[in-house]
């Protein structure tokens, strides 16, 4: 694994908790960034994490992402602690899945609201940090199912596909005040949700992927290093597929 160095940065990851979020900020904090990162339901795993972490200063905060007023306080305070904000990971997210003529309307409205309207709200107010700053670097977790769509999953995909047009967009706001905006495709990930998954299940999802292997959280974390580093420092306004090839 290559290390890069976040000294002196400060960086905000959103749903930190647990999954791919605990394992970039383990990776963060272990090349040196001070890191802020919020939970919304466990904050006994965000708590056990932050002890484990290496270095000080980092914090853990409840942030809904649902909730545009929990969102807005949750930044003010995170903002406030840190004191300079130089990198976003927008990673919480959550899906509902249904095939659209079965979608109750709450389960349409809860992961547009969380992972688009949520995710748009948090880097709103984490631009105005940066911006006093003149620099940033904003990495946004989207997925291979936001590029090809699946069925049963159609709430998720518009939600992903539309954080990848907003990133876009918004590079192209702030490119010239030195703030940089990509995403970060992934495809199948172990986690807890692919751990839910039969062996046989799991066979047949390698077999559809060209590298044959289910990616693994610290795949997606040297990705995510990489995109908030000064080494990627000409690259904005992409998205970078984490797919083992599933997705060209
Ligand atoms: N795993 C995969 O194969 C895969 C593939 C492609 C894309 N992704 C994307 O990668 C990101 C992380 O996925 P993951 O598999 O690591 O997910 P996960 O294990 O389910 O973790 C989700 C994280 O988001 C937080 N969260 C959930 N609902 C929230 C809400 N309403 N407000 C604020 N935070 C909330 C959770 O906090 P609490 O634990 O406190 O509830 C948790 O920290 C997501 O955006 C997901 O769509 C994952």
């Amino acid at each position: 694994m290559s290390l890069l160095s976040f000294a002196g940065k400060s960086i905000l990851v959103t749903g930190g908790s647990r999954g791919i979020g605990a394992e970039v900020v383990r990776h963060l904090a272990n090349q040196g960034a001070r890191v802020a990162f919020t939970y919304s339901s466990r904050p006994d795993l965000a708590e056990a994490l932050l002890k484990t972490l290496p270095g000080e200063g980092h914090l853990t905060h409840l942030m809904n992402l649902s909730d545009p007023q929990s969102i807005e306080s949750s930044m003010k305070s995170i903002i406030k602690s840190l004191g300079s904000l130089n990198g976003l990971v927008n990673n919480a997210g959550l899906t509902r899945d249904q095939i659209l003529l079965l979608m109750k309307q709450e389960d349409l409205d809860l992961v547009l609201n969380t992972n688009l309207r949520g995710t748009i709200l948090v880097t709103k107010a984490a631009l105005k940090a940066m911006l006093k700053a003149q620099s940033g670097a904003i990495v946004t977790i989207t997925s291979v199912i936001g590029q090809t769509g699946h069925a049963g999953q159609s709430n998720y995909a518009a939600s992903k596909a539309g954080l990848e047009a907003f990133s876009k967009s918004v590079a192209l706001e702030v490119a010239s005040r030195n703030i940089r905006l990509n995403c970060i495709a992934p495809g199948f990930i172990a986690t807890e949700m692919t751990d839910a998954l039969t062996e046989q299940q799991k066979i047949d999802i390698q077999e559809k992927i060209p590298l044959k292997k289910i990616g693994s959280t610290v795949d997606v974390a040297q990705a995510v290093a990489y995109l908030l580093s000064e080494n990627s420092s000409y690259i904005t306004g992409q998205t970078l597929n984490v797919n083992g090839g599933l997705f060209m």
